[in-house]
């Protein structure tokens, strides 16, 4: 089933809690949040503080990605503060088995994430243990980049090794989703769609998240 992931880091951060809400009344139903420490990523977000804040102001699950070095420190944090999806960086964890372990064991659905450069037969070992594969469709670290086209590729990939391998990972995808290029992600077999551009960037979080999956639904033929 194809799902709407708005990602909170184009939204307007001193009214998350409308800006989240909007994007619900759209379709929305994970957020997606952005965790950036400026050394594994050239910019700086937030923490488990916001997403404790974000836990009181919405239901929907929030699906934490985090582009920090040594991902293992802070991953009880992220579980005392709500967090519900946590997903770590193939390329920021040196023990990716135990990140993965530790993240199950604090009650949250682990996902690794690769970067553009990361091929995905690197963590087929691993996918017995996620929930969900991220592929990162841009560079980490910015929103409103443009979708690079060779991840519906690896998109494929996953796909066929899913069916190998006989398991049931979701395959989300993140950065330049939008309009122009939903229809051919979702035809290239993810489900997850992390947005946040597409649906904040213009100010008009409902309208734009609602046009934006009916464009996803109808490329998926759904
Ligand atoms: C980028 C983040 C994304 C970002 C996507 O490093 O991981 O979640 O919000 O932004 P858009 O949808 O604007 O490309
Ligand atoms: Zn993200």
């Amino acid at each position: 089933m194809i799902e709407l992931l708005p990602s909170i880091l184009s939204a307007d951060f001193a009214h998350l809690a409308d800006e989240v809400a909007a994007a619900e009344r759209g379709g929305g139903t994970v957020i997606h949040v952005d965790v950036m420490d400026g050394h594994f990523v050239p910019n700086i977000t937030l923490g488990p503080p916001v997403v404790k804040s974000l836990r009181k102001a919405t239901r929907l699950p929030l699906d934490c990605h985090l582009m920090i070095e040594n991902p293992d420190e802070y991953i009880p944090a992220f579980a005392d503060a709500g967090a519900n999806w946590l997903s770590v960086h193939y390329e920021a964890s040196r023990h990716l088995h135990r990140s993965l372990e530790l993240i199950a064991h604090h009650g949250m659905k682990p996902g690794v994430v690769l970067n553009p450069a990361t091929r995905v037969n690197l963590i087929t070992d691993i996918l017995p243990m996620v929930h969900h594969v991220l592929i990162m469709s841009v560079n980490p670290g910015f929103g409103g980049q443009s979708f690079i086209p060779f991840s519906l590729d690896k998109i494929r990939r996953l796909v066929q090794l899913r069916q190998e391998l006989g398991l049931a990972f979701r395959i989300e995808v993140d950065g330049g989703v939008a309009h122009d290029t939903v229809a051919a992600i979702v035809q290239a077999g993810a489900d997850l769609l992390v947005a946040g551009n597409a649906v904040f960037g213009d100010g008009h979080p409902e309208r734009d998240a609602r046009a934006l999956l009916a464009a996803a639904r109808k490329g998926a033929g759904e």
